[in-house]
């Protein structure tokens, strides 16, 4: 059974806010118009969200996690709790726009249907998540760790990471005309170690590990990942690819 991530506002902040950060070439994308209705569809603690409103538009964060909303919240932005897989919203945005979130959506075609059924006539889907590929390196090194362990790894891992063709297909299938796709490797230099990361980013792993190895499962993934990602300066990178889309129904 998959465990779930518990989201620290804290710990995010400290070990992820470049996903935020690097955030700015999807909200050009976007191209947010003053009057706009945006839903961010897995807001996060609404970095981004922030800036769509300071384009003026009227915009809506929604995320599985009750403690990043409290960030949202905190921002003054509108806000609601909301599995992106079990999306119920109708007819009512101009644009849906989401980073780095669709990732953790395994149901991602119902994901795609829900944003179809959110979007008005002619509304814009704008989004960045994992492509086919991301943190690979990392992958392996915690699948493998855990088949050491007799976990098979396929039954705890949480990501979908798509193809451009694949995920077009996704999109056409639900009424998308996709207007651009890209497939970006993107090696991203992490604020501290891969542990940091692994902390935020990797919990249904660690967690299907118990409690008292932990700490050795986590020191055997860093020491596999070490001679690739660690370089000779001491720094992290993980071995991101991202998938950026722009599509209008
Ligand atoms: C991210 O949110 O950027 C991310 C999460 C897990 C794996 C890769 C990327």
């Amino acid at each position: 059974m998959a465990q779930s991530t518990t989201w620290n506002p804290d710990s995010y902040a400290k070990n992820a806010r470049f996903v935020s950060d690097l955030g700015e070439p999807l909200l050009a994308l976007l191209d947010a118009k003053p009057g706009e209705t945006v839903l961010d569809l897995g807001c996060g603690d609404g970095a981004l969200t922030e800036k769509i409103a300071a384009a003026g538009c009227r915009v809506y964060g929604c995320d599985a996690s009750q403690a990043q909303l409290q960030a949202v919240r905190h921002k003054g932005i509108e806000s609601f709790v909301m599995d992106g897989q079990q999306l119920g919203l109708k007819r009512r945005f101009d644009a849906v726009f989401t980073n780095a979130a669709l990732h953790w959506m395994k149901y991602a075609e119902q994901v795609v249907a829900g944003v179809a059924n959110a979007l008005k006539l002619g509304g814009r889907f704008v989004g960045e998540f994992g492509g086919q590929g991301n943190v690979e390196t990392i992958r392996q090194a915690l699948h493998s760790a855990l088949r050491k362990r007799n976990i098979d790894p396929w039954t705890v891992d949480p990501w979908f990471y798509a193809a451009p063709q694949e995920y077009t297909e996704m999109l056409n299938r639900h009424g998308f005309t996709v207007d651009y796709i890209e497939l970006i490797p993107r090696p991203t230099k992490l604020p501290g170690d891969i542990l940091g990361w692994l902390e935020v980013f990797a919990q249904p792993f660690t967690k299907a590990v118990a409690e008292t190895d932990r700490p050795g499962f986590l020191a055997e993934v860093r020491g596999e990942l070490e001679p690739t990602l660690r370089k000779t300066d001491g720094s992290w990178y993980a071995d991101y690819v991202r998938l950026r889309f722009k599509a209008t129904r």
